[in-house]
């Protein structure tokens, strides 16, 4: 097979070569439905589907065709539609559409697929339309068949009709599958091992399939804090954070992916530093902060020996590298650069700050609550923080963010379940908790803070404080997932 060139692949290339795989793609589906196995025009077909593949741009590792609202994505950038192409995007997305197909991504062993396990996926693919959940019955057929190359994303998939119960569950086990596939990498690491990152970038994916099809939920899985496995927690929690805010900037699903699997891997260096300090309850000797500031260096050094092709840990390497140094260029490692900390280092930071500082740790006594965190982060705004992305990660949190525990007038306690838009968060949607009678709470009544007493114009009820949910013993995952 032909080796591709390492050169990157302009936006406009990667457009034509979208077109062109539609255009393999769809008459293979077609040409197998007509022609026998042995028939020229369909062997041509296959050979110019695999070619496809050929010409991607050598830093990814897959290739993405999606349909979202009704527009055709190819590597997570949307596809013009031009006179030429019009009727073979519809044709395609009629496909798609008749099968309850989200989205279908090519992992690179398709490069070395027969020529019969390429005809056996598209004739897999043609018949799932006769099935109730195409979906599921194409990743039990495509497993089976032994074509793992081709991941089936879908409706059926992400958000399981209807059941909040089910939606829910999926998104806690995605996160228990992300947290485990770090610890697995920084285990191996730790033991001079030389991981892979197909798993981490898997669980990636699914967290961003996730996230598009279910922001709230996603973003609520941040609230997740295991006090006696903060760090892997915490990666996984900077990684949504990080990923969230990235959607508001408006981030292609490359670009995201990338970004959370910095927010997973940047703390890879802890590895190395040791537990004493890792869990020191008081304040840190200088020599262990020195110590300790060596982290982010270490991450760096860990990912460059993680086994992946250089390109793709070349991409990874520079945000955990920055995420201790802040807007100013302060912090750690000390740099003596004029340049300004990338697009992701910014995000990472603010992310980083804030899970650190709301997390309740056993061997730290301070945390604060989501609302104060981001109080005293505004505080560093243009000096520890890029004012600006700060601005936007403070809006999408809300004031009082999900998550944020509330005591209200009457002696009351609600857990923040959702922000409202009239008065800019500041009287949130909250879940009011009940004593249960042995020390924990049960659910309570959903309320919204904004509604009055008939006639009077006053609030039923008012907000005294945010305490953390840690302080009460409170778990907000335990009633928001
Ligand atoms: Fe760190
Ligand atoms: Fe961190």
């Amino acid at each position: 097979m032909k080796r591709h060139d390492r050169t990157r692949v302009s936006p406009q290339k990667q457009l034509l070569l979208g077109e062109e795989f539609i255009r393999a793609f769809y008459r293979l589906t077609q040409t197998v439905k007509i022609h026998r196995e042995n028939n020229r025009l369909l062997i041509g077909c296959a050979e110019n589907f695999v070619r496809s593949f050929e010409e991607l741009d050598p830093r990814e590792d897959h290739l993405f065709l999606q349909q979202i609202n009704d527009r055709l994505y190819f590597q997570g950038e949307k596809l013009l539609y031009r006179q030429e192409t019009v009727s073979l995007f519809d044709k395609v997305q009629v496909y798609f559409r008749n099968r309850k197909l989200r989205g279908i991504r090519f992992y690179q062993p398709v490069r070395n697929a027969s020529f019969r396990q390429i005809l056996s996926f598209a004739r897999l693919l043609n018949r799932s339309e006769q099935q109730q959940a195409p979906g599921k019955w194409l990743d039990r057929t495509l497993a089976k068949a032994g074509l793992s190359w081709a991941e089936i994303v879908c409706d059926e998939k992400n958000k399981p009709a209807g059941n909040q119960q089910e939606r829910r569950e999926r998104a806690r086990k995605i996160y228990s599958r992300v947290r485990s596939s770090v610890e697995e990498v920084a285990m191996k690491l730790a033991r001079n091992g030389r991981p892979g990152l197909g798993k981490t970038l898997r669980m990636t994916q699914n967290m961003v399939d996730l996230m598009m099809s279910d922001e709230p939920l996603f973003a609520a899985l941040s609230t997740i804090r295991i006090y006696d496995d903060y760090t892997f927690c915490h990666s996984v929690n900077v990684a949504i954070l990080s990923m969230c805010l990235g959607r508001q900037l408006g981030l292609s699903r490359r670009s995201l992916e990338r970004l959370g699997m910095c927010g997973l891997l940047h703390d890879l260096g802890k590895v190395e530093v040791p537990k004493e300090i890792l869990t020191k309850p008081g304040r840190l000797t200088p020599e262990e902060f020195e110590i300790m500031k060596r982290h982010s260096l270490s991450s760096v050094r860990l990912i460059v020996r993680i086994q992946a092709s250089r390109d793709r840990k070349a991409r990874l390497l520079l945000p955990p590298f920055e995420h201790h140094l802040k807007y100013d260029l302060s912090g750690y490692p000390r740099t003596h650069r004029k340049k300004p900390l990338t697009l992701f280092g910014r995000i990472l930071t603010i992310a980083d700050v804030y899970d650190a500082i709301t997390s309740p740790r056993v061997y730290r006594r301070s945390v604060l609550s989501p609302d104060r965190a981001l109080g005293l982060m505004l505080e560093g705004a243009g000096r520890d923080f890029d004012p600006i992305l700060l601005k936007v990660f403070i809006n999408m949190l809300g004031i009082y963010p999900v998550g944020t525990l509330l005591r209200l007038d009457g002696d009351e306690l609600g857990l923040v379940i959702g922000a409202d838009k009239k008065t800019g968060g500041r009287r949130p949607g909250v879940m009011l908790l009940t004593p249960d009678g042995n020390g924990g709470y049960i659910k309570g009544e959903i309320i919204d803070l904004n509604e009055q007493i008939p006639g009077t114009g006053r609030y039923r009820r008012h907000i005294v404080e945010s305490c953390h949910p840690a302080a009460y013993g409170i778990q907000p995952p335990d009633f928001l997932l």
